[in-house]
């Protein structure tokens, strides 16, 4: 155990900052993470044995006791209910002849809930072993069920049980026109540092994580802090239940995310960038680290990318389970192998973030968005949408619609003609930006997506009138019961996480 826990610190370089990444493969191998093997990396990171285990304690992927050869998650999003989620569990649990919630007594399985998996548009879903199931049946458990009790390794697993498909219904000015690789980065290059940033300030973008900041005035704030080491950060954690646009951004229009995340480090200085890539989208990472290195390749990441001098490099830091990791200063904590504990703010991270270094946070969405404006200009994205929300927004629509997947707006379109669009009929209600968001009823659909009437970071589950309004608020008092001990954060209108769910 000690030489393998060796070779992953030094393939880590020794640095605690990793510890995640470590924790995560010492668990992949030996399916927990033993007490001996907390204090040898203790030891051998010079890290004291109490921080590794008040980590793994917080992050629910993570386990210090011994788990099973097949850990089976099943996403308990509102979604999922509605596809009958509870019936699908049971007959699951019945099956493989265990309890929910503990191991069966061979060692062999377990079954359990986990927050929302990011499919609600096509569940039910699940994980086995990290990795994304979808579209849960009972001929689907059945094959599961016996492949388990074959002790056939997931990895030979049929592959359509790991389908993830993008469900992209509706493109509008940044889906149906994806960039080039590199040309964002060649048009801030011809038009010029200030030039371009100019440009994203005209485009009037502001985040699509969902509190809406200024993306120039982030970027800008950031470059005119007096230390010179900076970062860029990708939030790609998306965990607010119903929101999965992100997943497809990543799936099919990565280049032209990690290059708003490039243009973003020319334009502050910066060197390093980082994904941080939510632990239930482990299905992408193979594929997002091929796509980095096509990148490195053709001169778009490394040294002196397009001849230009700059030098930027990306690295992807799964997260392990913790809804409160998007919140920015608690994904910054995590990327430093801490606990996901929300930092007092001011400090903000443009001035102290990773490291305490200055650093931009966006989202996925606002980098993808980003790169286009800086090719096409920013008055192209600013004659689209309303006064003061400039631009399109990608909706995740799930629940009681004929085609729940991805649409792409421009704002000011109203609530009606979403729901038209995506076929959902006899609505009593909407719940827009996830849990934590706002329920509309019918008396509102005359509204609009704009930040100054239906602000969204891009969740929007449907309810037909046949659904009970208490089994929705079940849910997501449920949700916050376990994603959250009931802190709510001043300066943050969420409910935030300290402490590890039950799941
Ligand atoms: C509890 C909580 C969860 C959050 N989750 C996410 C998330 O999953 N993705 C995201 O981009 N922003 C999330 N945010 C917002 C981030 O803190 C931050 O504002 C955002 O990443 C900034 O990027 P933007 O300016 O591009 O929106 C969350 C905030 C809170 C309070």
């Amino acid at each position: 155990m000690q030489a393998f826990i060796l070779s992953v610190i030094d393939k880590y370089e020794a640095s605690p900052v990793r510890l995640l990444t470590i924790l995560r493969n010492i668990q992949a191998e030996f399916q927990h993470i033993s007490a001996e093997a907390i204090e040898f990396v203790a030891i051998t990171l010079n890290i004291p044995r109490t921080q590794i285990v008040s980590v793994i304690e917080f992050y629910s992927f993570l386990h210090a006791t011994p788990t099973c050869k097949y850990d089976l998650l099943i996403s308990d999003s509102i979604t999922d209910h509605m596809l009958g989620k509870q019936e699908l569990m049971s007959y699951f649990a019945s099956q493989l002849k265990l309890t929910i919630g503990e191991l069966r007594a061979d060692g062999l399985v377990s079954l359990n809930n986990t927050s929302c998996s990011g499919m609600c548009d096509q569940g039910p879903a699940g994980l086995v072993n990290g990795y994304a199931l979808t579209q849960l049946d009972h001929p689907r458990i059945d094959a599961i069920v016996k492949l388990i009790e074959q002790q056939v390794p997931v990895k030979q697993w049929p592959t359509e049980f790991f389908t993830v498909d993008d469900n992209i219904y509706l493109t509008g000015l940044l889906l149906q026109d994806p960039i080039e690789p590199g040309d964002a980065l060649n048009a801030r290059y011809l038009r010029g540092l200030v030039e371009t940033l100019t440009e994203i300030d005209i485009s009037g973008l502001r985040g699509r994580g969902g509190a809406g900041f200024k993306t120039a005035m982030k970027w800008r704030f950031c470059s005119e802090e007096a230390e010179t080491e900076r970062y860029v950060v990708c939030n790609a954690d998306e965990g607010e239940p119903g929101t999965f646009k992100d997943r497809v951004l990543l799936n099919s229009y990565a280049h032209q995310v990690f290059e708003g995340m490039t243009l973003c480090a020319s334009i502050i200085g910066s060197e390093q960038g980082f994904l941080y890539l939510r632990g239930e989208y482990l299905h992408l990472y193979d594929k997002l680290q091929n796509i980095l290195q096509e990148r490195r390749d053709t001169s778009l990441l490394g040294n002196n990318i397009l001849r230009q001098g700059l030098s930027f490099d990306i690295e992807i830091r799964l997260g392990c389970g913790a809804y409160i990791c998007g919140e920015e200063s608690a994904l910054i904590e995590s990327l430093e192998g801490k606990r996901g504990i929300p930092r007092n703010r001011p400090p903000y991270p443009v001035s102290q973030g990773y490291l305490h270094k200055p650093t931009v946070v966006n989202n996925v969405e606002t980098f993808f968005a980003a790169s286009k404006i800086a090719l096409e200009g920013g008055q192209w994205f600013a004659d689209v949408g309303t006064e003061q929300s400039q631009g399109t927004k990608i909706l995740s629509i799930s629940g009681d619609c004929k085609k729940p997947g991805i649409y792409e707006y421009p704002f000011g379109t109203s609530i009606k003609q979403v729901l038209q669009d995506c076929g959902a009929a006899d609505v009593l209600g909407i719940q827009v930006g996830g849990p934590s968001g706002t329920f509309i009823s019918q008396d509102e659909f005359h509204r609009t997506l704009a930040f100054e009437d239906l602000a969204t970071g891009g969740s929007f589950i449907i309810f037909n009138q046949t659904r009970n309004i208490l089994d929705i608020v079940k849910n997501f008092t449920h949700f916050f019961a376990h994603e959250s001990c009931g802190f709510l954060h001043p300066l943050s209108s969420r409910n935030i996480v300290i402490k590890k769910t039950t799941r």
